[in-house]
């Protein structure tokens, strides 16, 4: 009986963090709803995934703030964790923290 608890509990303290901290699986995520479509064949002249992977976090963060074309009809509504979470998602690279903003670790 007090073993199963402690399973049970253990299990609860390993699920935590998936819902608890952001990062770059809440951005991949805001990817798949937000961005997949038209960079993942939908719009040819919208980069592939593969490509947005090289560029750096903070342009992907600036492209996403001060979206052109058809990127500003389509990016509005995510907050700065947003972007950046959505930004280490593709790139793989960690961001370190700036200002109020926490650093944001790759997986
Ligand atoms: C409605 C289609 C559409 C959606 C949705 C969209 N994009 Fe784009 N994106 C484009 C197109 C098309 C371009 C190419 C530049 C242009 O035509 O404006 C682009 C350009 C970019 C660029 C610049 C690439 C470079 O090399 O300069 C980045 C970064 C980017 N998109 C990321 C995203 C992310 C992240 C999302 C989701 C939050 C997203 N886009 C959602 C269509 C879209």
């Amino acid at each position: 009986m007090i073993r199963t608890s402690a399973v049970l509990l253990g299990l609860a303290v390993l699920a935590a963090p998936a819902f608890a901290e952001p990062g770059p699986a809440e951005g991949g995520a805001l990817y798949d709803v937000r961005c997949k479509m038209c960079h993942s064949g939908g719009i040819p002249t919208a980069p592939a995934q593969d490509k947005l992977a090289l560029l750096d976090n903070d342009k992907i963060v600036d492209v996403l703030a001060n979206p052109t074309g058809m990127m500003a009809s389509a990016v509005g509504g995510l907050s700065d964790e947003d972007r950046r979470n959505i930004a280490v998602y593709l790139t793989g690279k960690t961001m370190p923290a700036k200002g109020d903003l926490p650093e944001v670790k790759a997986n």
